[in-house]
């Protein structure tokens, strides 16, 4: 009898991604930009595991984010534990720890991967590393100056140009005030009409109004039409004594500061909400301004409220999650994608196999001096051994025989263009540092 056999599928797990050598090419290189800007601005590096207890989340989030969103499961130990959806409850978390000790205004970054229980598409999947740049211990308006900075030169030097993306801000001081002072509705209600704004882009006028209607009736036509304000002016036009509300003095002095700081594609947007609830002043997202790639890139806002949940004093925090799906699509979208290069600088090759120790003892002298160099090791022919070094995007090959290891001297070849220089063995690293 032939027994079946159960073969098991080359692919990963929904909604997760493999990265081979050409992914991880661009994954350190969008990393890299990230991280160095942040340094650049003083911010330093933390890190935490992945494993978090749910109720670092049920705490803020609610139970049917944990229950729907999340990846969370009981351990051995009967503990329910979830896979980190985001960083801010984790450097909320580390930093009420440590508050006493930790020097003020801390300014921390990290690029942690996060696990959502998504349904995969363009821009969403169940795995995303998302770098985090947060300020805990500034109060003003220069924390949110310094931060939509950061974030704007990050996108500079990806390469894009100021008219490529667009900075959207809002206020949940602003938004509170229209909801439960100007509007006066109950937290459910108000609640459901923030849900339904946050996807207002999403749907035609029509579908939003008669969205609106079915959540409150009398004043629907009201809400509807401020949510369509298009300056921050015309809003206020809308609201009486808008004055008085703290998040509109603020948000014309925040816009005046970015513009000074030279960022001057920021437009007003009443109806962004951003997802969560910890968020309790300025907000902030940045969107593609493509029409192929119209959508949100990343995003962030003032938390100052998020360390009471620790039973911790209040720290003001202002911070932003940038993830990589969302830059490597923009990325694309504007043809900013690096070119894949290898990383290694010489591929050594030899006329037989009798020629390996030669080749491994020049790779070896090469790798002392700061050389990478790639040894064939194959019983392939020559020829095949440059086609694998052409293949890995190895820039130079040379190839170890009789005459190499009589002479001690050896061709070089840059495979771009067949440029061949014949070095001595003790010349080769100059000829590649010097480069
Ligand atoms: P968020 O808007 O949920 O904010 O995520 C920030 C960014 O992470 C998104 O704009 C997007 O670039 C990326 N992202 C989120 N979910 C996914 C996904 N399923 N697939 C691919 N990319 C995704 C936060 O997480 C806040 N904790 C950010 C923050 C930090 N606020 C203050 N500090």
């Amino acid at each position: 009898m032939v027994s079946k056999i159960n073969t098991i599928s080359t692919m990963p797990y929904k909604g997760v991604r493999d990265f081979y050598p050409e992914d991880m090419f661009l994954q350190d290189y969008i990393f890299e930009k990230m991280s160095s800007v942040a340094r650049l601005y003083g911010y330093t590096e933390y890190g935490a595991s992945v494993l978090e207890p749910a109720e670092l989340y049920r705490a803020k989030s609610g139970d049917e984010i944990v229950n729907e969103q999340t990846y969370t499961f009981k351990d051995r130990g009967d503990r329910d534990v979830t896979l980190r959806p985001e960083m801010t409850p984790t450097i909320a978390r580390m930093v009420a720890a440590r508050k006493r000790e930790l020097p003020m205004p801390l300014r921390w970054f990290s690029i942690p991967n996060l696990f959502r229980y998504e349904s995969p598409q363009r821009g969403r999947v169940r795995e995303h590393w998302q770098l985090n740049v947060d300020i805990f211990g500034v109060s003003s308006l220069d924390a949110e100056v310094e931060v939509i900075s950061l974030a704007s030169d990050i996108m500079k030097a990806f390469g894009a140009k100021p008219d490529m993306f667009e900075v959207r801000l809002n206020s949940r001081l602003l938004t509170n005030y229209i909801l439960y002072t100007h509007l006066a509705l109950p937290e459910e209600k108000a609640h459901a009409l923030l849900k339904l704004t946050d996807r207002k882009d999403k749907m035609s006028e029509p579908e939003f109004r008669e969205k609106v209607l079915e959540i409150i009736a009398e004043k629907s036509e009201e809400y509807v039409k401020i949510m369509s304000a298009s300056s921050l002016d015309d809003l206020i036009a809308l609201l009486p004594n808008s004055a008085k509300i703290e998040g509109v003095a603020n948000f014309k002095e925040l816009k005046r500061r970015l513009r000074e700081h030279g960022i001057q594609n920021i437009r007003f947007s009443p109806t962004l909400t951003r997802g969560f609830d910890y968020y309790t002043g300025t907000i902030f997202e940045v969107f593609d301004t493509d029409p192929k790639n119209r959508r949100s890139l990343f995003g962030g806002g003032r938390y100052d409220d998020l360390l009471g949940v620790f039973d911790a004093d209040r720290i003001p925090a202002v911070g932003f999650g940038m993830g990589d799906v969302t830059v490597a699509d923009f990325i694309d979208t504007h043809g900013l994608a690096p070119v894949y290069k290898s990383l290694t600088t010489l591929y050594i090759g030899r006329t037989s196999e009798q020629f390996n120790v030669n080749a491994v003892q020049l790779a070896e002298k090469l790798r002392q001096k700061g050389i990478s160099a790639e040894v064939d090791l194959s019983d392939k022919k020559v020829g095949e051994q440059i086609k694998t070094a052409v293949k890995k995007g190895v820039p130079y090959v040379t190839i170890v025989g009789d005459d190499e290891v009589s002479s001690n001297n050896f061709k070089i070849k840059r495979l771009a263009d067949g440029q061949e220089e014949i070095l001595g063995e003790s010349a080769i690293a100059d000829f590649f540092n010097a480069k």
